[in-house]
């Protein structure tokens, strides 16, 4: 397998581009530039190197660097923004810094002939993001590009396969962006297209089967898509050795539980523990109203209740989380692994000390996962699964949390889920669950006057959470998702919907 190294100096878009390069079907592997060696990047074989971005300016003291004798192994090189400046530095060109060539965003770029931009206009828009610039090129290598603002927006040296570009080709504003890495991967470097999903399941399969051997592995299971996926592609890995643990905090919404202990134990034969955790959980809450209390609660009693597990289990050596890159806060910095998986799972105590964690999707993005999920054969509704909280529907219940509201809300809210679904626009439907308010509010049914909760549905789509707009869901489909829960829920007397984006609303009420 034909695959590319992307040499990670610390850039906000390191996964990008090796997401930009498993789009064209060759595998690319992320490594800080600290963590691999000279003589392990000659022994990995790998057909092309990409030196990434990075917060940095050559000249500082503690800048990153690398061994020039990487441009010398007859590995064709691609830098990127400041890799590009790396390339001019230690080849022995010059770089500086001037604020007033600053560039950041969208940026007209005049290029001239060069293999790496065969297939491209001379003018076209280009990322930028930077201060420093190559202001002297180093020997052997020419110039291929410029902006209004930017002498040297990209040089080469054709004779040692070297690249460099200011601007970021792996970010879609760059209009040609990925031609020009498929020009790198493809024509320069010669990689064959032949990578596809099951090679990564393949290798990570075949990789943690060497690496676990003998390894007790625990997982917090929370039946997401994430620790779902890590689940299965572990258990294939090393069987029994791993453990799941799914506690069962009686927050999930209506048949959850079941349907993820269904799956996991009847489907996939996972050694999972699924802990009844419901009886603590609800007395902690007892009599909370509070919002941020309501989520401490249940952090630490979701702590209380895994720890108490893991003990029960012995010695375990390593812990496995769902991490995935947008998790990864500080993208691309490996020691950053920790500080975060602890925060994912929601805080692990600190007195579980394992030998070490591991992140098996770590280097992919949500739909890269739900991939890996569907390839493994887990069941579409757990793969397309849109997201839920941690602390459940103790945040869409406003006021105390009790059995009763909860069971109310389950229902309310699985009627609202079962109409969308029908609905079937998935596109639009990012996120939708029905809060339970605690307003009460006089109704007439049959001949006879009501005085139930207003239940509120939520609709939202978005592409990253940050920001979100209300669904415009049709009006039939919102008066029958009313009706059904009016008629079908007791305790329910009024259904509105919410009309709030985010911002300057929040996804969830509380
Ligand atoms: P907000 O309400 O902040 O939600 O607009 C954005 C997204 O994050 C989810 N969310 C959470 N997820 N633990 C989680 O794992 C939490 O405490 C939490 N709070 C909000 C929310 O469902 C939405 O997808």
């Amino acid at each position: 397998m034909d695959k590319i190294l992307v040499l990670d100096f610390g850039g906000q878009y390191n996964q990008l581009i090796a997401r930009r390069v498993r789009e064209l079907n060759v595998y690319a592997e992320i490594k800080a530039y600290r963590n691999i060696a000279l003589n392990q990047i000659k022994e990995a074989g790998y057909k092309g190197i990409i030196l990434t971005g990075g917060p940095n300016s050559v000249y500082d003291e503690k800048s990153p660097h690398y061994d020039p004798d990487i441009f010398n192994i007859g590995i064709p090189v691609l830098g990127i923004c400041y890799g590009a400046q790396l390339i001019a530095y230690l080849c022995h060109g010059t770089v500086r810094s001037a604020e007033d060539s600053s560039e950041y965003g969208r940026t007209e770029l005049h290029i001239e002939a060069n293999p790496l931009f065969t297939g491209i206009p001379a003018d076209s828009i280009c990322w930028m993001s930077h201060t420093d610039f190559i202001s002297r090129l180093p020997e052997g290598f020419e110039n291929s590009a410029h902006t209004d603002k930017c002498p040297c927006a990209a040089m080469y040296d054709t004779s040692r396969s070297i690249y460099a570009v200011q601007f970021h080709p792996e970010v879609t504003h760059t209009q040609y962006g990925k031609k020009i890495l498929e020009n790198f991967v493809v024509n320069i470097c010669h990689c064959e297209q032949s990578w596809r999903m099951e090679d990564f399941i393949e290798n990570s399969v075949n990789r943690y089967r060497e690496e676990l051997k003998d390894k007790k592995v625990l997982l917090a299971l929370s039946g997401g898509v994430d620790s779902s996926v890590v689940a299965v592609l572990l258990n294939k890995a090393i069987g029994d050795n791993l453990t799941c643990v799914f506690v069962d905090h009686g927050l999930l919404r209506k048949n959850e539980a079941d349907m993820v202990e269904e799956v996991f134990n009847t489907k996939f034969h996972l050694n999972m523990l699924r802990v009844n955790a419901r009886k603590r959980f609800l007395e902690h809450l007892s009599g909370v109203t509070e919002p941020e209390r309501k989520r401490k609660i249940i952090g630490e009693e979701f702590i209380r209740a895994f720890e108490e597990t893991a003990d029960s289990l012995g010695k375990i050596d390593i812990l496995a989380q769902g991490t995935i890159y947008p998790d990864v806060v500080e993208s691309g910095k490996e020691e950053s692994a920790t500080i975060k998986s602890h925060h994912n799972v929601g805080g692990l105590p600190d007195n579980i000390r394992f030998e070490r964690i591991i992140e098996p999707l770590r280097d992919l993005f949500k739909d890269e996962v739900r991939e890996v999920g569907r390839q493994l054969g887990l069941p579409e509704d757990l793969v397309f699964r849109q997201p839920f909280p941690g602390p459940g529907l103790a945040i869409r219940i406003i006021g105390e949390v009790t059995e009763e509201k909860l069971n109310t809300l389950r229902e309310a809210d699985a009627i609202f889920r079962e109409e969308i679904t029908v609905y079937d626009h998935r596109e639009d439907t990012s996120q939708y669950f029905a809060v339970l308010t605690d307003l009460r509010s006089v109704g007439v049914m049959g001949d006879a006057r009501t005085y139930g909760y207003t239940v509120a549905l939520r609709c939202v789509s978005t592409d990253d959470f940050m920001t979100a707009e209300w669904t415009r869901l049709p009006y039939d489909l919102l008066e029958k998702a009313s009706n059904r829960i009016i008629n079908e829920v007791a305790g329910i007397s009024r259904v509105v919907y919410d009309i709030t984006s985010k911002p300057p609303g929040t996804v969830e009420w509380e």
